[in-house]
């Protein structure tokens, strides 16, 4: 299985770390998932699985957060073969832009046709708690970065980036799983400050219903590369100024782990029906 000269023309890196990982693997995963903060131990729950840390695939950035594994664990959920990214680097660690997207791209370059990005959220939208769980519908991307600039950019349309029948799938999956699914726009800021009260407001001015610090650049990446693109934030806090309490990572992976059990249930239901989907 060759790197495409699609994606090696976009990152030759890939070559080397698509043959450094594929004979690890027990099968050509389908779906790929990338697991954010404190939501990791999903990949452990996969039939067959097989953990490749990240310090052994070339060019793979490591995770310095805590609640981020550092793991590609490629195993099976029911007749679909999964790859999961058990942690992510982002911007505000210093990475640059295409060290950030290179796990999600690094996905497709192993055969993923669908990726599913989860994460760790402030939530905005009224009725939001923490632990609730919200399928992300389209992004306001504020971090001042975009993967695809460049020297070889291309215009990329942005209209549906999270997929349709996705969302659809996620929909039902929480309908069966009895999880409820709150939905919305999801801002992904540089971070690592959290919010200021006056920048959530104008966020929810802007029409944002949740907050992070990841998600955007992975999505615009895959979108680039026609990949289906799903994603689920995990509401960990309310943004700041919503509540008045000060804002903490600890608590935000306390709460990322209170939400495992819903999380797990329907990211596993909705991987299930992925599979019955037609080719996008
Ligand atoms: N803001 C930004 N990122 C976050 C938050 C938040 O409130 N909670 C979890 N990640």
């Amino acid at each position: 299985m060759p790197v495409s000269e699609a994606l090696a023309a976009v990152d030759p890196r890939l070559t080397e770390a698509v043959r450094a990982v594929r004979t690890l693997l027990p099968r050509v995963p389908q779906v790929g998932i990338v697991l954010g903060s404190g939501l990791g131990a999903f990949g452990e729950s996969l039939e067959g699985a097989v953990s490749i840390p990240f310090s052994s695939i070339p060019h793979l950035p490591r995770p310095t957060v805590a609640g981020h594994a550092g793991n590609l664990t490629v195993g099976s959920l029911a007749t679909v073969s999964v790859a999961c990214l058990r942690g992510r680097v982002h911007l505000y660690e210093g990475h640059a832009v295409r060290d950030v997207v290179f796990g999600v791209r690094l996905l497709v370059a192993l055969g993923c046709r669908a990726v599913l990005l989860t994460n760790a959220a402030g939530g905005i939208q009224k009725g939001l708690a923490p632990g609730s769980l919200l399928l992300v519908t389209d992004h306001l991307n504020l971090t001042g970065q975009n993967p695809i600039a460049g020297p070889s950019y291309r215009f990329v349309d942005m209209t549906h980036v999270y997929d349709v029948e996705l969302g659809d799938a996620a929909r039902q999956a929480a309908r069966t799983t009895g999880v409820s699914l709150a939905e919305g726009v999801y801002a992904g800021l540089l971070g690592p400050s959290y919010e200021t009260p006056a920048e959530v407001r104008m966020l929810r001015t802007l029409g944002a219903d949740a907050v992070g610090m990841s998600t955007v650049l992975e999505a615009i990446a895959l979108r680039a590369l026609s990949v289906r693109v799903g994603a689920v934030s995990c509401i960990t806090n309310l943004a700041a100024g919503i509540s008045g309490a000060a804002l903490s990572h600890h608590e935000v992976e306390q709460a990322a782990n209170a939400a495992k059990h819903s999380f797990e249930a329907l990211l596993r239901e909705w991987v299930t029906r992925i599979s019955v989907m037609p080719e996008g």
